[in-house]
């Protein structure tokens, strides 16, 4: 029973540190017109084969400081994924209208997507990853 215990302890942190959650558009420091949509996708390995699964996402535009939740304009919410890759990953894409902060306030921002998973083992999870951008 503890050999056990330790092994589902291993198994979950391999899980973990293996297991990429990428925003791939827009890309850190990319300069957006803001009033024109741009491109989001975020791609979750968490359908990979990971015996986690993706479920949902949220996008924000916050300030360049902010940190989790991300406090903001909420342009997307509950998103599901939109295509599934290759390898299983689930992935997120859409245009994102940016005037949600200050009217479209040009300076830098951050694009941040909180994914809404479910854990290994069936616990809801919630994650965040985000990239700088530059609004102009
Ligand atoms: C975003 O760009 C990618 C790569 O060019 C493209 O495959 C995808 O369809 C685009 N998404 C939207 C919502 O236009």
């Amino acid at each position: 029973m503890k050999f056990f215990t330790t092994l589902t302890v291993l198994l979950a942190s391999v899980t973990a540190s293996f297991a990429q959650q990428v925003i791939v558009s827009p890309t850190s420091g990319q300069v957006i017109n803001s009033n024109t949509a741009f491109n989001l996708t975020y791609v979750s390995q968490r359908s990979g084969g990971f015996r986690e699964s993706s479920i949902k996402i949220d996008v924000v535009i916050s300030e360049i400081d902010a940190s989790f939740p991300f406090p903001g304009g909420l342009p997307i919410s509950d998103l599901t994924p939109t295509s599934t890759a290759a390898d299983g990953s689930s992935i997120y894409s859409t245009l994102v209208n940016p005037i949600v902060l200050d009217g479209g306030a040009p300076g830098n921002r951050l694009v941040a997507v909180v994914e809404y998973f479910n854990a290994a083992g069936g616990n809801p999870g919630l994650d965040a990853v985000f990239v700088p951008v530059t609004f102009v």
